[in-house]
């Protein structure tokens, strides 16, 4: 089968080299792709904007599956475009993928089947914002409706902060996104992440997982898209799991097929382990990034085969196999990210890094330049490495790291932190 694939970060990365080990796999594509991916995948500049565009590439190429990795393709609607054509695709359509697209849509889902969540209310416009904070109190928690790569959220410890992020998200700091606020309580726990493939109604669970969000070491300095992660995330225990499955994603898969907007994809909750159990924090309507680069090192099985029953409503027929090793993935960026990134040195020394034990190396803002490996984007790198502890994914992880010669990349240096604590304990 020909595959196509859509995206150009790590995550893409590690899906391009999971499919690629598929024997089921003739040729995969990938549209834009990056450096690393063009070792698995022949790269194309497909403008993924041009739904007419796409569906041609598929028609001229034979393509049996389409797999979107991001989600601004899914909110703009590409997997409906690609149905319409009779093209199968991985991921959900636009109107499913509101549960991304709109953190309103996803908090009015949670009220109506009584999916635990942090209290909340919607405000369209600033005055009725304001007055609403009037009613709560601090920590509380700002979002901008709509997709804001990340920077949409704002957890206020003073009134004066909630008010200045109000006024920001109306005065168009995330553009569309902010024309709608969601107003909602602060929670606290340890944060998890759990992924599930969904394919309209059946649930099939995949794996958990932990990201660190923060720029700097101990969790400090602003929000990125993830500086590392690791999987399993030893918090969630088979009950919490459990208690996940019955009480967030089925009532979720249940309300989305009953409004007549199947979801069938990736579901990626992001969980807050509060005293009273898992409480649902947002959903993702993809893989996460980097938590799919820990998830594809340790599936077994072969992820054509999973991505397809997604597609083709047929979760029934198939089961993931999982190594219970533990993975664990650091990120390397560019200087100066998350803000602007220093871009375009060459990075020296992958080969070596490579061979380390344990260790495979997805590339996310990378290109080919003369067959050298150049810096092109915010996070870069991705290395990630099994290992039989999670101390020891990380031992091997930061090896691997010691031996790229790339002086404007830098990464967090505690990366599993959490778990490995938990192991010494
Ligand atoms: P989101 O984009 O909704 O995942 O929010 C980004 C990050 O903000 C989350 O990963 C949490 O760390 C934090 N966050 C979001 N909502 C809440 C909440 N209600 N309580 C505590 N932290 C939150
Ligand atoms: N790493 C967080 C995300 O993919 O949203």
């Amino acid at each position: 089968m020909n595959v196509l694939l859509i995206g150009s970060g790590g995550r893409e990365h590690a899906l391009a080299w999971a499919l690629a080990k598929s024997p089921k796999i003739e040729k995969l594509f990938c549209a834009p792709g990056n450096g690393g991916i063009a070792a698995v995948a022949t790269c194309t500049d497909l403008a993924v904007a041009d739904h007419a565009a796409v569906i041609a590439f598929c028609n001229d190429n034979a393509i049996g599956l389409v797999v979107v990795g991001p989600e601004a393709p899914l909110v703009d609607g590409l997997v409906d475009s690609l149905q319409a054509a009779g093209i199968l695709a991985f991921g959900p359509t636009k109107a499913a993928s509101a549960l991304e697209g709109s953190k309103g849509f996803t908090k009015d889902l949670c009220r109506d089947y009584a999916i635990p969540t942090a209290a909340y209310v919607r405000c369209t416009n600033v005055e009725a914002a304001l007055l609403e904070l009037q009613t709560r109190s601090v920590p509380i928690v700002i979002k901008a409706d709509g997709l804001a790569a990340g920077k949409g959220v704002v957890i206020a410890q003073t009134m004066a902060d909630a008010e200045a992020a109000i006024k920001d998200c109306f005065d168009g700091a995330f553009g569309g996104a902010g024309a709608e606020v969601v107003i909602e309580d602060f929670l606290v726990g340890e944060e998890a992440s759990f992924f599930v493939l969904v394919d309209g109604r059946k649930v099939l669970p995949l794996a958990t997982a932990q990201d660190h969000k923060r720029v700097g070491d101990g969790d400090v300095g602003p929000n990125t898209g993830g500086m590392g992660a690791y999987s399993p995330a030893p918090v969630m225990t088979p009950d919490l799991i459990q208690s996940t499955l019955d009480e967030i994603i089925e009532p979720t898969v249940k309300g989305m097929a009953e409004r007549g907007t199947p979801y069938q994809g990736v579901l990626y909750a992001g969980l807050m382990i509060t005293d009273k159990g898992p409480e649902l924090i947002e959903y993702n309507v993809r893989f996460g990034d980097p938590e799919c680069q820990v998830l594809m090192a340790r599936l077994q099985s072969d992820v054509l085969d999973l991505l397809l029953a997604t597609a083709q409503g047929t979760l029934n027929d198939v089961s993931a196999k999982w190594d219970a090793a533990p993975a664990l993935c650091v990120v390397m960026a560019g200087e100066g990210y998350p803000g602007t990134p220093k871009k375009g040195a060459e990075i020296k020394g992958l080969d070596a890094a490579s061979e380390t034990d344990g260790v495979t190396i997805f590339h996310a803002g990378t290109k080919l330049d003369d067959n050298k490996v150049v810096a092109n984007g915010g996070r870069v790198l991705g290395v990630t490495a099994s290992g039989a502890t999670v101390k020891q994914a990380q031992e091997r992880a930061y090896q691997a790291i010691a031996k790229i010669d790339w002086p404007d990349g830098f990464c967090r240096s505690d990366i599993g932190w959490r778990a490995v604590e938990r192991e010494q304990a």
